[in-house]
């Protein structure tokens, strides 16, 4: 093997470790989160493996029911700016509230006054992007959701109890 066959292994190595290690997306409690009615819940978004330390994400919570269309709750873009969607607009009293818990890694949505309506999935969906030759790239993604579950006020405070979710 001479050399220029040697660098090129190692760097087809490692380009298949880039590929390899997408960004870890994960949503607590999930995958499923039970939780009183009148309660409010606190949904974290967890971002790890994230491949480049000068990179910038692009992070956005959906919500959907079982086969419904997703609707954007907030999305929080390059400028770390704050943009709550659609989804709030129907409820009278503000119902969430998004914030960054620790920096670049955890993001939090806090939803006000659970009620039957907030039953469905929440979707945390991460971009990690960079510029290239002043242009924003995506250069790796990550997606994750948990589901709001309950049938009616009996059964959240009974599972609540029983499962012991820390709400
Ligand atoms: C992704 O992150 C979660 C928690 O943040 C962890 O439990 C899990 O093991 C990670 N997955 C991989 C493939 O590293
Ligand atoms: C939910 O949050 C609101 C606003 O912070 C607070 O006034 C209320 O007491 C909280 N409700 C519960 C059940 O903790
Ligand atoms: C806002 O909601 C309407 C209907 O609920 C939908 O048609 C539209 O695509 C939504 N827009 C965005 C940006 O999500
Ligand atoms: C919580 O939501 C219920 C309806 O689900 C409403 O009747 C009640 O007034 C709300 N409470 C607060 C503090 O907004
Ligand atoms: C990330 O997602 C965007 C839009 O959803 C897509 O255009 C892009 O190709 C994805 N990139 C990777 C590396 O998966």
């Amino acid at each position: 093997m001479n050399i220029s066959s040697a660098f090129l292994v190692l760097l087809t190595r490692a380009l298949l470790a880039e590929v390899c290690e997408a960004l870890n997306v994960s949503v607590i409690p999930g995958p499923v989160a039970v939780v009183p009615q009148g309660h409010n819940a606190t949904l974290t978004c967890r971002v790890t493996q994230r491949r480049r330390p000068s990179s910038l994400l692009v992070l956005r919570w959906l919500f959907s029911l079982e086969a419904g269309q997703e609707q954007l709750i907030v999305r929080m873009n390059v400028r770390r700016a704050q943009v709550y969607g659609n989804y709030t607009r129907r409820f009278h009293q503000p119902k969430v509230s998004f914030f960054e818990e620790k920096e670049g890694e955890t993001y939090n949505l806090l939803i006000f006054n659970i009620s039957v309506e907030d039953r469905g999935h929440y979707t945390c969906k991460v971009q990690e992007i960079t510029k290239h030759h002043s242009r924003w790239r995506a250069f790796s993604n990550g997606t994750a959701t948990t589901e709001l579950r309950g049938k009616s006020v009996e059964a959240l405070l009974m599972l609540d109890l029983s499962a012991g979710v820390p709400l």
